[in-house]
């Protein structure tokens, strides 16, 4: 078991900490925002996410787990450093590396031992290279380091779950002292036989771009589907089905949408896509997925103004603020382009997410009315729009719905409500390959 420091406190940084401290490490989760190093001392989550704190609980109670703000110090005391500290997409789609570029020279400051540097943060291929270039460079003694890429494939919704029993762990390392390490700090993993790959440091470095975009593809392509589904008058949910019943497909991420959001596909399938670039090679497939989101975002709109041609003066309720039910992360969230949509075709617009709304409005738009219940917010709308398939959504009430609405008008854009119950009460709707049948 292992001495760990995690720098970055964020979605990924606060709960591989907590997995890690739970796996039997010691554990320091560090942070620059002093604020929410305090929350954490405090016992509040700075993010929503389901079991969170339990495992963070548990972890400070077993002693195994400590927040600070003093960066330098975590370092100073550990023995493997994580970095997990965001990389937003930068220009041209670029991943901007500031903060692990920052991070690589903290590090190289306080060096006072045989580290190893652990990049949990999604990064683009070279960086690991990068990293060890900084660390050489501003390094002050003879103290050795390796470098080591460990990306991190959590959901988040699930990402507790997903941290204690992945599906994989992968790490890239370039000898077997770092491997050893890192076979350490997994070693709960090693005995319930999770999978472990482990490869080159550029190797690792693309498994998670190569995963994002796969994703992102399949998402994209079943999301084409379900707009020549509804123009031709079939059932884009049998025709998943039955897709997925092929075991080279499979029957995961096949559910349309109104796009692909939050901190991760958006940016990633950007970032390798330029990579690509960079390297002289063309990802055409992966750049037509981010075209094809784009456009679906904007299908979404088509579709609400198919009901209502002329939006002006009509008050539109938006049900789900955030990229995906059980999170509170707005970052790229179809939400976002589609109420500014609203907005700008002279629509009111009133919100309601169950745990994201006070994040969408804080990030996007303060002036936004939101309401604190389903029906609060339908009140009087001349449409309802669902953007994310929360529990709470996918049982509402739908003569309740007719009841408490100017006009009887619906865009599902998650195929989350029943469509023979809609044409019984006479709604007007429209939802994701599947308006005509
Ligand atoms: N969110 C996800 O679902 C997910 C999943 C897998 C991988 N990732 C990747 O993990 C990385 C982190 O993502 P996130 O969603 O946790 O980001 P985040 O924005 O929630 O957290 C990043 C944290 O790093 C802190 N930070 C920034 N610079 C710092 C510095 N110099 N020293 C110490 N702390 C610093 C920030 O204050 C913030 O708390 C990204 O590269 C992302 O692509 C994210």
């Amino acid at each position: 078991m292992k001495k760990i420091c995690v720098i970055g406190t964020g979605y990924v940084g606060l709960v591989s900490g907590a997995g890690l401290a739970d796996f039997g490490n010691e554990v320091i989760c560090c942070d620059i925002d002093a604020g929410k190093i305090d929350q954490l001392n405090n016992g509040i989550m700075p993010i929503y996410e389901p079991g969170l704190k339990e495992l963070v609980d548990r972890n400070i109670k077993g002693k195994r787990l400590k927040f600070t703000a003093d960066v330098p110090n975590a370092i100073l005391n550990s023995d493997v450093i994580f970095t997990a500290v965001g990389t937003p997409m930068g220009q041209d789609g670029e991943a901007d590396l500031t903060a692990v570029e920052a991070v690589a020279k903290t590090v190289a400051q306080n060096l006072n031992g045989y580290k190893v540097i652990c990049t949990k943060s999604t990064v683009p291929v070279g960086t690991g290279e990068r990293i060890k270039r900084i660390i050489t460079t501003f390094k002050n003694n003879g103290n050795e380091f390796d470098v080591v890429s460990n990306p991190e494939f959590l959901r988040e919704g699930s990402a507790v779950g997903d941290f204690l029993i992945p599906d994989r762990v992968v790490f890239g390392v370039e000898n077997a002292r770092a491997e050893k390490v890192m076979r350490d700090v997994y070693r709960s993993l090693f005995l319930i036989e999770t999978p472990m790959v482990v490869t080159n440091i550029a190797t690792a470095e693309l498994i998670k771009y190569a995963s994002n975009a796969f994703l992102a593809v399949k998402i994209s392509f079943i999301n084409e589907m379900s707009n020549l589904a509804d123009a031709a008058g079939a059932d884009v949910h049998v025709i998943a089905k039955a897709m997925g019943l092929d075991g080279r497909i499979s029957a995961k991420f096949l559910h349309p949408g109104p796009g692909y959001g939050g901190s991760c596909f958006p940016k990633d399938t950007q970032a390798l896509a330029k990579t690509a670039d960079n390297f002289s090679v063309n990802l055409e497939v992966v750049k037509a997925a981010i075209r094809a989101n784009a456009n679906q975002r904007e299908s979404v709109l088509a579709r609400i103004k198919s009901i209502l041609p002329d939006l002006s003066g009509k008050r539109v309720a938006v049900l789900g603020l955030a990229f995906k039910p059980n999170t509170d992360d707005v970052r790229d969230t179809p939400a976002e382009h589609i109420i500014k949509g609203l907005i700008q075709a002279g629509a009111s617009v009133v919100g309601y997410d169950p745990i994201a709304a006070e994040n969408f409005k804080r990030y996007y738009l303060p002036d936004l009315e939101v309401k604190d219940s389903v029906w609060e917010a339908v009140e009087n709308a001349d449409l309802t729009v669902i953007l994310t398939e929360w529990n709470e959504l996918r049982g509402l009430s739908l003569p309740m719905l007719k009841e408490k609405m100017k006009q009887p008008n619906v865009v599902d854009a998650r195929n989350i409500l029943n469509i023979d119950e809609l044409k019984l009460l006479g709604f007007t709707y429209r939802n994701m390959g599947r308006s005509k049948i």
